[in-house]
């Protein structure tokens, strides 16, 4: 078969996701000062999004009155719910992974269509992970692409998933399966929304904390390690300060390799692991967070067993990562208490990895590492990765 060929160069098609506002304040969250200041009129519409949990805050209460309207002495804020305030629409979606759904998506965009959005509204997610990786997705589809804003209201989507315009949902039990990159324009970081988070959803977060550490910052690692206590203390300076580490570190990570085709794919240390648990446990079941650790104490155990890293440095991070509470053993208790036999979970685990949208061959790919801030990512053989999961 003979062909010809003919390539067609473009500029960045979407204007606006070239670069990223990071605006970090240091008061109690006011969504009405942020978004509502200066002139309504010259506003471009914005389509909001938060779930039930975010919207039921007192911190975003006065805000997410406004949609109300006659609803307004509805005591209750449901899934489902779309209110007006002038132009812009407020989305209200259930909370949490399992509602981390293509339908979810599709909910935002039928809100936006049906009140008359344009590719220059500007969505704006305000939540956990799942609602700004949702809504920057829901941006990225819209009319091929309209414009996002990111309020992340955990400490985990802080501190990773908000920033670096990685956007998506589940799909058929996989985590992430469908998605694009569109970065937001602005994200505003308010960590005092973190005093309001369930025990379980802070140290969930706390993992990606522990984890930037490991890989770009031996210092707030070193902090970590001698103060677990923070899992108690959230007003503790450490947190803002871990927390602007930690954007600052994922932002000039993302600024040299948006699309993960090298650097950025450290930032998955203890992610292949995780994932799998994620997964097989049930999503929902574990947190990401809780995921993360016990993938990073199974990663130091991989690294250790391929001789990339010493006992002692694999030690470390498992005796940093107990010390926060996180499991660190073989067989994680979730994966103990529903499937019955340690081979067949391994095997499980091990199929899921591969399965996982980074994997191409039937080796493994990880991010491992040598010592703190030394980093490499490299294949590792089924056999080797069995054996670290039983
Ligand atoms: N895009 C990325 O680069 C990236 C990176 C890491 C994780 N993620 C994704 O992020 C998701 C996890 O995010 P998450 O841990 O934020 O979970 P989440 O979004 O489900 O939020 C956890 C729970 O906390 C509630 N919540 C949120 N803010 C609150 C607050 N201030 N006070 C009280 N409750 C609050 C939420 O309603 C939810 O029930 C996963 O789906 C993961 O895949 C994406």
């Amino acid at each position: 078969m003979t062909f010809e060929e003919k390539d067609i160069i473009y500029p960045p098609v979407h204007p606006g996701t070239d670069r990223t506002f990071i605006r970090f304040y240091s008061d109690e969250p006011d969504l009405n000062s942020i978004f509502y200041t200066g002139d309504k009129d010259s506003q471009p519409q914005r389509i909001f999004v938060t779930d039930t949990a975010v919207g039921s805050l007192p911190a975003t209460r006065s805000f997410i009155d406004f949609f109300r309207g006659e609803d307004f002495s509805h005591p209750k804020i449901e899934a489902g719910f779309v209110g007006k305030r002038g132009k812009d629409v407020l989305v209200i979606l259930g909370a949490g992974e399992p509602f981390k759904t293509i339908e979810s998506v599709l909910t935002i965009i039928k809100a936006a269509l049906d009140n008359n959005g344009q590719r220059s509204a500007v969505f704006v997610g305000i939540g956990g992970g799942v609602i700004t990786g949702m809504t920057a997705f829901a941006a990225s589809i819209f009319k091929r692409g309209a414009h996002c804003e990111l309020v992340p209201t955990t400490l985990l989507s802080m501190v990773d998933a908000a920033v670096g315009g990685k956007t998506g949902c589940d799909f058929d039990a996989y985590k992430n399966m469908i998605g694009s990159f569109f970065p937001a324009q602005k994200i505003h970081i308010i960590p005092s929304f973190i005093q309001s988070l369930p025990q379980h959803e802070y140290r969930s977060g706390m993992a990606e904390v522990v984890k930037t550490a490991l890989l770009y910052s031996p210092e707030l690692f070193e902090k970590l390690e001698k103060y677990p206590q923070i899992l108690e203390d959230r007003k503790n300076p450490l947190v803002e300060e871990a927390i602007k580490i930690c954007v600052n570190a994922k932002a000039t990570v993302v600024e040299q390799d948006l699309t993960e085709k090298n650097i950025r794919m450290q930032l998955n240390l203890g992610h292949t692991f995780g994932h799998a648990l994620e997964t097989m446990a049930g999503l929902g079941v574990v947190t990401h967070g809780d995921g993360v650790a016990w993938g990073m104490a199974r990663a130091a155990s991989l690294a250790e067993r391929i001789g990339l890293c010493t006992k002692e440095y694999s030690e470390r991070v498992k005796m940093c990562l107990a010390s926060f509470g996180w499991e660190i053993e073989p067989v994680h208790p979730a994966m103990k208490e529903k499937y019955k036999n340690d081979e067949e979970i391994a095997s499980l685990l091990f199929n899921a990895m591969k399965k996982d949208k980074k994997n191409s061959s039937s080796k493994v790919r990880f991010v491992l590492q040598e010592n703190v801030g030394e980093t490499v990512i490299t294949e590792v053989e089924e056999k080797e990765v069995m054996e670290v999961l039983k």
